[in-house]
């Protein structure tokens, strides 16, 4: 290879110049990609590499894009939009009083996300009582998200009819029609430096939030950071959607969680102390309009917990306790039933899903147990047993994200004494299951062709 040797430590500066982080996987990544950056803009080496960042926006820009990951597509996490369908958009309607609901779409990409959202409120004969905003780190996707013109691997899970009714196709490109164009405004953010919310920017007070998949890039104290201001960005009464595979936020702020089909979502109570007055800068003119009146649809089967109340309870360890020796005299089927019917009253206890995915496993349901695993992980990222059994599930469907999985397992495994027992796995230690982590992830690297992934 030409050009500089990737160095970890340079990329950690890099990202720290420009406000970013990203967890301790993605360090070799981010490293070869700020290595082949310098290579392909003739740097050779990281002290004027460091110097021209914040001078050259071109250059900076570039930067940004080899941390982060832009990787997004129209109506990602189907089931996370059924939801808002359903559940979120009539409640904020019912209880709106007539004023727009207020949505943001935080680490946007290139718009495919917030314009998913119009074209479902629209869909809904709600666009004009909707607001949504949008906001991006990389100015670069702001432009392309701000053009609304796409390829067909932004719409590759869209409806043809959807595309045909919102789009205007033209040589392989599709624009999206002006009236959803014009319906979402984007700001730059930086979650990491920018103080939010920010009721002067119009970044305040919102009844839905999507931060998805932008989170589970960033290291462990930016996601503690990071939920405290999102909190701090809901109106009373808001909803907060991340991704299923984003780290958990309850530990981080005062968030009411609820467990729904579509995975955790966050709350912010009514009436919390700190809520604010919404703020002058966000309520323009309400454009009334006469609404077909909204279907009453109830709630999807949602368990709202207070987290902090069900964690630690003895009755999981119990039941958990119970569905280990179903498990243990080989009667599977009735260890998936007692976990699944345990997970309706403790839909927060990682335990449960872990061994609701085990069950699953035994009995070949990959498609369920890789749900039931990423459960568990979401609730409790320490966990590297949930961790390593996901990699298993994953590792013929998405080898990438098993081998994610899977490395996440073996770095909490190595950075631990050898003996120390793992958690949620009797008679496994870290030494142990660092070797099985590291023979699985050998084997889909020799899978896949590539030692270098
Ligand atoms: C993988 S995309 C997710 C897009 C969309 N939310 C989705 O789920 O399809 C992550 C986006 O987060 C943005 N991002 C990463 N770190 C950010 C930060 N600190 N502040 C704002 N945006 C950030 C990246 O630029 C990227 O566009």
């Amino acid at each position: 290879m030409t050009g500089p040797a990737p160095s970890s430590n340079l990329a950690d500066q890099v990202a720290y110049r420009v406000g970013l982080s990203f967890p301790v996987s993605r360090k070799g990544a981010v490293a070869s990609a700020i290595a082949r950056l310098m290579t392909r803009r003739g740097i050779g080496d990281s002290r004027s590499f460091l110097d021209r960042l914040g001078l050259d926006e071109d250059l900076t820009d570039d930067a940004i894009a080899a941390i982060t990951v832009g990787e997004t597509h129209f109506f990602r996490g189907p089931d996370q939009f059924q939801l808002i369908r359903q559940t979120i958009l009539p409640e904020l309607r019912r209880r709106s009083d007539g004023s727009p609901v207020w949505i943001w779409s935080l680490g946007c990409a290139t718009g495919e996300e917030p314009y998913s959202l119009a074209i479902l409120c629209d869909q809904e004969g709600l666009l004009d009582d909707v607001r949504i905003r949008a906001a991006d780190i990389s100015r670069r996707a702001l432009v392309t998200a701000k053009a609304a013109e796409y390829g067909e691997w932004s719409l590759r899970k869209t409806d043809h009819k959807l595309k045909e009714r919102y789009f205007t196709s033209c040589e392989g490109r599709f624009r999206l029609h002006e009236r959803l164009r014009r319906q979402v405004d984007f700001a730059h953010v930086n979650l990491g430096a920018d103080e939010l919310p920010a009721a002067e920017r119009g970044l305040a007070d919102f009844d839905l939030i999507l931060c998805r998949n932008v989170l589970v890039y960033l290291d462990a104290s930016a996601v503690r950071r990071t939920a405290r201001q999102l909190f701090a960005c809901l109106a009373d009464g808001g909803w907060l959607l991340t991704a299923p595979t984003d780290p958990p936020l309850w530990k981080y702020a005062p968030f009411e969680t609820s467990v729904t089909p579509a995975g955790v979502v966050y709350r912010r109570m009514m009436g919390h102390p700190d809520t604010s007055k919404r703020s002058a800068s966000r309520v323009p003119s309400i454009r009334h309009q006469t609404k077909k009146p909204l279907a009453r649809i109830p709630p999807a089967r949602a368990c709202v917990t207070d987290a902090r109340k069900t964690l630690g309870d003895n009755a999981v360890r119990a039941i958990a306790q119970q569905i280990r020796s179903r498990f243990d005299i080989g009667e599977t089927r009735d260890a998936e039933r007692l976990a699944a019917q345990a997970i309706e009253s403790h839909p927060l206890s990682a335990e449960l899903h872990f061994l609701q995915g085990l069950s699953q496993m035994t009995h070949g349901e990959t498609d369920a147990a890789a749900a039931a695993l990423r459960r568990a992980v979401y609730l409790d990222s320490d966990l590297a047993a949930a961790q390593f059994f996901l990699g298993v599930c994953l590792k013929h469907r998405d080898p990438q994200a098993a081998l994610r999985a899977l490395e996440n397992a073996l770095l909490f495994c190595v950075a631990r004494p050898p003996r120390e027992r793992i958690a949620l796995i009797s008679g496994v230690t870290a030494g142990h299951l660092a070797e099985r982590a590291r023979r699985e992830i050998g084997e889909i690297r020799r899978h896949l062709g590539s030692e270098d992934l």
